[in-house]
């Protein structure tokens, strides 16, 4: 495939980098407050979850602690040893699911598991596996469910991996980032290239299907010819998909990124010119690009459903799984039905304490707006066809597209102007190197940035 970079000139990136959402939600996680409380949650289930309901199911558990502290870390994470410690999360985690689960109507159907972190596999594997059986006998799980993980391959053996194809896993998200020592030092995360290797075969030969390896680009020390080194052996592992992640530096968020050094970071050109490189050798390597850090063998469903315009994006990232509602269990994790949000308290004393009470762990929440819906799909569209019928919009709503999104109009004639946005007839494409600028092009659409000022900026650079 075509690189998008065959048209770019890195300047003009350079003239969008700016602080902007990732939109793995809308309205963004910001927005979301304690108006909304833990017995609106209660209710909203009770509402989408009428007898003989049978929409499908989407779960997410959030795992939340590692080994070790890698100091780029932007995840709601943990670091522990006491194994004490995680057994006691787990048995909340189970308390939660008690709660939960008798509320889901019996006839719906679980299309897809994700445990994320932090590490899942800091559990130990009879960990996993009990956590695993709880879940099957609690949820109506899909024999063909998609069930993912993500796995650190540091401390991690293969009776790991075995533990989670008993639970039922059928795909994996690994955490490379870089494998140059210099940089896995500066970082704290020093993982030997034949250590990855390992645990990536092990993975394939337990059959796995579907494994995703996740770098990040604008790490201390990185050269353009550094992370061309890391990624052709990525490439050479021959992964399903790979993340490559802009890394985001929000220290005012996660104070201790404040151990990275801002002097060894990359510049803005430097970093600019290691994403040329890596998209070049992504696209040449027979990945496609699908948007937002992702790319994909053309045969993987990220790619098939992206062609056959079928492609969500949820807290997760990309997915295949639209329309289904997501149950988020806990701290932290965020559930989401079609007109609410709801996030689970960050700190574990309050997630404890709450399901203690017999209360649900919400914290923060949303409802949302019919404005909120339609400027969802507009965003949702963009980020995942890179294209919108503004016709079909018009349909599905009931509204005259070009009044409704006018300042969204004005805003995108910049990008028009750059030629990194095509309008033609009804249809408004991303094209070129606009590809790489979706979040900035979705913020035409966000009704919500302007409100947001505070002192400290909410989100990580945009490019
Ligand atoms: C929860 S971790 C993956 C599992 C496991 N904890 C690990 O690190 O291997 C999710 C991914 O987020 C990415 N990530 C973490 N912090 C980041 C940051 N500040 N900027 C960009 N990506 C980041 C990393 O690529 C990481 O693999
Ligand atoms: S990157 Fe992964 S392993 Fe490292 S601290 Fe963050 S969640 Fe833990």
């Amino acid at each position: 495939m075509a690189s998008p970079f065959s048209v770019v000139d890195l300047l003009l990136l350079r003239k969008y980098d700016r602080p902007g959402p990732r939109y793995t939600s809308y309205p963004t996680a910001p927005l979301f407050s304690a108006g909304f409380t833990a017995d609106d949650f209660r209710r909203e289930i009770l509402a989408t979850n009428p007898a003989g309901g049978t929409g499908d199911v989407s779960l997410y558990f959030h795992f939340p602690f590692c080994d070790t502290l890698c100091y780029f870390c932007g995840c709601t994470m943990l670091i522990t040893r006491d194994r004490e410690r995680i057994e006691e999360y787990n048995r909340y985690l189970r308390k939660e699911i008690d709660a939960i689960a008798p509320l889901i109507a019996p006839g719906r159907r679980v299309v897809q598991v994700h445990w994320g972190g932090g590490t899942p596999t800091h559990l130990f594997p009879d960990q996993i596996r009990e956590m695993g059986e709880y879940i099957r006998k609690s949820f109506r799980i899909e024999a063909s469910a998609e069930m993912s993980v993500e796995i650190d391959p540091r401390e991690l053996g293969r009776e790991h991996l075995v533990a989670l194809r008993d639970a039922g896993f059928n795909r994996m998200s690994m955490g490379v980032q870089d494998f140059d020592a210099e940089v896995q030092e500066a970082v704290n995360r020093v993982q030997p290239e034949a250590m990855s290797r390992r645990v990536y075969d092990w993975a394939r030969e337990l059959g796995f299907t579907s494994i995703n390896l996740d770098l990040i680009y604008g790490l201390p020390f990185q050269t353009p010819g550094s992370f061309e080194t890391t990624v052709k052996k990525v490439i050479g592992f021959g992964p399903d998909r790979i993340a490559a992640f802009n890394y985001a530096h929000v220290p005012w968020l996660k104070p201790h990124q404040k151990l990275i050094h801002p002097e060894d970071l990359p510049s803005p050109e430097r970093k600019l010119e290691i994403l040329k490189r890596t998209i070049e050798m992504l696209c040449s390597g027979g990945y496609e690009y699908i948007g937002m850090d992702h790319f994909a063998q053309p045969g993987d469903e990220l790619a098939r459903a992206q062609k056959s315009k079928t492609l969500y994006r949820n807290f997760q990232g990309y997915s295949t799984k639209s329309g289904a509602d997501l149950y988020g269990f806990g701290m932290s994790a965020i559930s989401h039905f079609r007109e609410s949000y709801a996030q689970n308290t960050k700190n574990i004393p309050g997630y404890y304490r709450a399901l203690d009470e017999g209360k649900f762990a919400t914290h923060v929440g949303y409802r949302m707006t019919d404005d909120d819906q339609i400027r969802k799909h507009v965003i949702m569209r963009l980020m995942c066809d890179l294209e919108l019928d503004r016709t079909a919009v018009e349909k599905k709503f009931g509204i005259e597209f070009d009044t409704y999104f006018e300042s969204s109009l004005h805003d995108l004639a910049q990008f028009v102007d750059d030629g990194l946005v095509s309008l033609s007839g009804r249809t408004i494409s991303i094209v070129g190197a606009g590809r790489l600028l979706l979040r900035n092009i979705a913020m035409c659409f966000d009704a919500y940035l302007g409100t947001m000022s505070g002192n400290k900026p909410v989100f990580s650079r945009t490019v």
